[in-house]
């Protein structure tokens, strides 16, 4: 059942023309954020900077309550089928249930499993990284993993993420089915050193199928079994049998792991391949902390339902239609990309869950780019756009460059400089200073002060975190998950389907004859034809 949010509307019209600098008093900064301490350091969510007032707060949290927030968190740790579209449980925290507390699915306990497979991929790994398992040519030293979406943008994210602690192969990601990109990725590489993961929970997904087959081609176009070269990671074993890849490098996953929460496991095993399987061990540790916290804190003090509910005042409440996430952290380069699809795949429904119209938005859209690249790029329209965009700022306390702590001082004063800008604005008058110090006066002045008019009173919140280690990117990424499951829960969608993908999916298949001049372009519409037409003749 999706939640009223009509009062909660009423409440942003309300306080639209108020400024979010005249909430500060001296206990705002404390009030409206969270620390969650940890052993590793402490988290801190910021959302003073957001009009969010003790009223909304108030009425944010009895909304949470009214969705059985509490229930629903329970029914997906316990193992529910909660996935009720597909008839599935869900279940990606088992895959970091490190203590092996019973899960019940079915009325059988899935732990067992999920450590056995663990256990696998770990001596997979240490044996790939010591050289105990070979290519022809002696000891791996590239890994190309083949797979898309959720089978490639969390390894692709964590593996830059976790760069300082990569002491593995080299491992390189093919994802489109651009011919290009796996052109271009083994066009660097030895076959004969190469070990080739396919990633892929269905095994049947055109891209990863076709980039498989290709590099399958190229491998054995040198090495005499090229079968014993490739690993899959993959529910379907039947397929990857007949693909030719022996059993004993086939790590398995159940149907209540989606693709866009897969990194945990079997999937993570490039990530693993790379940072050895301790450091994989402390990332999945980060993870299941995150849903200690999730499933004991008091909602009041939650960090991924606070999240979420900052999400739905902004989405719901204010109708601010995107956000934008902003790593000050080059290596969280992909996290926008990563988050694009776990929030826009999991919450852009527009079909609640009992299969009537959704009656309020979906999910917003999602994107960003690290800063401070960004601030040179699309910050402009941040700013000055004429529509607001809530700003999602990450930083951290330390960088992994210790030598190199100047630039983190600049790297943390430039985020907390644009929140500031955002909350505080630059007012005419200030403007009109700046121009007379310029020495314009008269018409000029106005115009050039208008120019540079700051309106401000623009939300942003800032998570705060100790230093990227496996661990503490572990906790960014579930806290996101169960972000995304919150705000799943508050809009009564599933965020566990994704039939959304099928339909251009299924059209893309019927095309393929039609774009190779197999057959006739006739049942298409108009702008199809002459598409197809003119990609075949040029006319
Ligand atoms: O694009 C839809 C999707 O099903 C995603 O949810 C999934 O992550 C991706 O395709 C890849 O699927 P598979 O792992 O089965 O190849």
């Amino acid at each position: 059942m999706t939640v009223d949010f009509s009062s909660l509307q009423v409440k942003a019209e309300a306080v639209k023309s108020r400024d979010i600098k005249s909430l500060f008093d001296d206990a705002r900064a404390a009030d409206f954020s969270q620390k969650l301490e940890s052993d590793g350091g402490d988290l801190l969510f910021d959302y003073s900077k957001t009009n969010i007032d003790t009223e909304t707060f108030e009425l944010l949290l009895s909304m949470a309550e009214d969705a059985n927030l509490k229930g629903r968190i329970n029914a997906m740790f316990t193992g529910e089928k909660i996935n009720e579209t597909e008839g599935r449980a869900v279940l990606h925290t088992a895959l970091r249930n490190l203590d092996a507390a019973p899960v019940m699915v079915d009325g059988a306990d899935v732990m067992p499993d999920v450590l056995d497979t663990l256990a696998r991929m770990e001596a997979f790994a240490n044996d790939v990284r010591s050289g105990a398992y070979q290519g022809q040519g002696g000891k791996i030293t590239d890994v190309v993993n083949i797979g898309i979406g959720g089978s490639d943008l969390g390894p692709v994210m964590g593996t830059i993420a976790l760069s300082p602690y990569h002491d593995g192969p080299r491992v390189h990601y093919v994802s489109n089915v651009d011919g290009a990109h796996i052109a271009d990725t083994l066009a660097l590489l030895d076959p004969t050193t190469t070990l080739v993961i396919v990633a892929s929970k269905t095994f049947t997904t055109i891209e990863t199928m076709t980039n498989a087959e290709t590099a399958r081609e190229w491998m054995g176009a040198v090495v005499t079994d090229p079968g014993a070269q490739f690993a899959a990671l993959s529910s379907a074993e039947d397929k990857t049998a007949a693909f030719g890849i022996d059993a004993s490098r086939v790590f398995g996953f159940e149907d209540w792991v989606g693709g866009r929460y897969s990194m945990w496991g079997p999937i993570g095993l490039p990530v693993m391949l790379a940072i050895g399987p301790e450091n994989f061990r402390a990332f999945l540790a980060g993870g299941q902390a995150m849903d200690q916290h999730f499933r004991t804190a008091d909602f009041s003090a939650n960090l991924p339902v606070l999240l979420a509910l900052v999400g739905i005042w902004h989405n719901q409440g204010c109708g601010y239609a995107t956000r934008a996430v902003l790593p000050y952290e080059q290596r969280l380069l992909r996290l926008p990309a990563y988050l694009q699809q776990l929030e826009m795949e999991s919450n852009g429904k527009s079909v609640a869950m009992d299969g009537t119209a959704l009656e309020v938005n979906s999910g917003p859209v999602v994107w960003g780019e690290p800063g401070t690249n960004g601030q040179h790029a699309f910050y402009q329209l941040i700013h000055q756009g004429t529509r607001v965009i809530p700003c999602e700022f990450m930083v951290g306390v330390e960088g992994q460059e210790a030598h190199l702590a100047h630039h983190h001082r600049l790297l943390v004063s430039n985020c907390l400089a644009q929140s500031e800008a955002l909350m505080l604005g630059r007012s005419f008058e200030t403007a009109m200073e700046l121009m007379a110090a310029k020495g314009l006066s008269g018409d000029e002045q106005i115009r050039q002060a208008n120019h540079r008019v700051f309106s401000g009173n623009r939300p942003s919140t800032t998570l705060v975190y100790p230093k990227l280690t496996p661990f503490v990117l572990g906790q960014i990424i579930a806290l996101y998950e169960h972000r995304v499951f919150v705000e799943g829960v508050l809009l009564g969608l599933n965020s566990f389907d994704q039939w959304g993908v099928e339909l251009g999916k299924e059209l893309a298949v019927a095309l393929e004859p039609i774009v190779a001049g197999e057959e006739p372009a006739d049942g298409k519409d108009g702008s199809t034809q002459a598409l197809v037409r003119f990609l075949q003749t040029g006319s």
